[in-house]
């Protein structure tokens, strides 16, 4: 089976978005998580960007041993002087490059035409290469990019030495099937890119980014560059949690691996929200605090018969510490059973109708039952046979 490389840049990518900028303290818990979760690269910041970038990309390239630590550079020469002071004491470095090359950056953005474009890849790459043992390029915008130019953005960068070459969907423009069109397009251009590793990264601008990701390894791509909960420019970047799971569950249909350590995936969750202050939606898939949560009874019922039933992947296997059974004016009555038998009590089965009644009255009236209501229903109700039992005695 192949292997498919993560590329993490939440503290990139995620990082140079609204309301999640991090201290250097806060990057370096964060790269340690990542180190634990088993990605394969952390792209640590863009130095050129602020004192504070290129302090986070050295302090994160002194604290990771085990990871690829990867710095961002336009294809300037002090931009990528800037990344190579910041990656000065990593292990494995690499120095990310890059530069738009579709017509519409090219032309408004940027002020190039194609030729100077190529020249601007060739001369940059080369000289980053001449730094830096491994070297990544990047054609920003390039699903929206000629794809015959493109073709050409891939030569120069490949003869200049970059051995990864990315190809995003900078805007979130792309579908699926035209993403993947794009990877199969440059690997046969390139006779099958021996030596060369083609890279995805996917914003989620009309939310297909994990599908996207998907249709890049489909097509080819066997490095997929994502975050974690999915933070990002504009709409975010794809989820990682999500495409690697995706890689996982249905492994035996999509052929590939990762080296993802899938039970990290909780916990590299919670410290970015712990850090950035943001929560996840409780519907966000893998991470949200609904993933593995079941209100409805059909559901409950099923669960408590065989988790299979309604859950593709156990919440253990991706380090969420249990399921939840949610009472609610949904639930039923064998998950109520077991939520009293949880919490010490083993009802009858009329005093299983009673404290079923009366959850479904108090579900009808607030969201949600919590363990305190249920606690005080089921000492109600207990408390009744107690005492119908004492008098009888006497
Ligand atoms: O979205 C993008 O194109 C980028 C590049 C710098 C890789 O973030
Ligand atoms: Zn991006």
């Amino acid at each position: 089976m192949d292997n498919v490389q993560i590329f993490d840049t939440t503290l990139r990518d995620g990082e140079q978005s609204p309301g999640f900028s991090m201290t250097v303290a806060e990057k370096i818990r964060m790269a340690r998580q990542l180190e634990s979760l088993g990605v394969d690269v952390i792209e640590s910041g863009f130095p050129i960007a602020s004192a504070g970038d290129l302090e986070g990309v050295r302090a994160v390239c002194r604290e990771i041993r085990s990871c690829t630590v990867a710095a961002l550079a336009r294809t300037r020469r002090d931009d990528i002087d800037a990344a190579l002071e910041g990656l000065k004491g990593a292990a494995r470095p690499r120095l990310h490059t890059f530069l738009a090359t579709s017509d519409l950056h090219l032309h408004y953005k940027l002020h190039l035409t194609r030729e100077e474009c190529l020249e601007a890849i060739s001369s940059n790459v080369r000289y980053a290469r001449e730094h830096c043992a491994e070297v990544e390029f990047s054609a920003e915008d390039a699903s929206r990019t000629d794809i015959d130019f493109l073709n050409k953005v891939v030569d120069a960068a490949v003869r200049a030495g970059a051995t990864i070459i990315n190809l995003p969907d900078t805007v979130g423009y792309a579908v699926p099937e035209e993403y993947a069109a794009m990877f199969r397009r440059v690997i046969k251009h390139l006779n099958g890119a021996k030596g060369v590793t083609l890279s995805a990264h996917c914003h989620d601008d009309l939310g297909l980014g994990v599908a996207n990701s998907l249709a890049a390894v489909q097509g080819g791509a066997r490095q997929l560059e994502l975050t974690i909960n999915g933070i990002g420019e504009r709409a975010g970047n794809a989820a990682l949690e999500e495409v690697v799971v995706l890689l996982s569950v249905r492994q035996a249909t999509l052929g590939v691996t990762t080296n993802v350590h899938l039970n990290q995936l909780f916990a590299a969750s919670r410290l970015l929200t712990e850090i950035t202050g943001a929560p996840v939606a409780p519907n966000k898939a893998i991470v949200g605090a609904n993933a593995f949560a079941h209100e409805a009874g059909i559901h409950q019922d099923g669960i408590l018969k065989n988790p299979l039933t309604y859950e593709i992947i156990s919440p253990e296997a991706v380090g969420v510490p249990k399921r939840s059974m949610v009472l609610g004016k949904h639930s039923g009555r064998n998950a109520l059973r077991v939520a009293l038998v949880e919490i010490g009590y083993a009802p009858t089965r009329e005093e299983l109708d009673e404290c079923y009644r009366r959850v479904s009255a108090l579900a009808d009236e607030s969201k949600n039952v919590s363990t305190r209501d249920l606690l005080a229903i089921a000492h109600q109700v207990m408390r009744k046979r107690a005492g119908e039992t004492a008098v009888a005695a006497e």
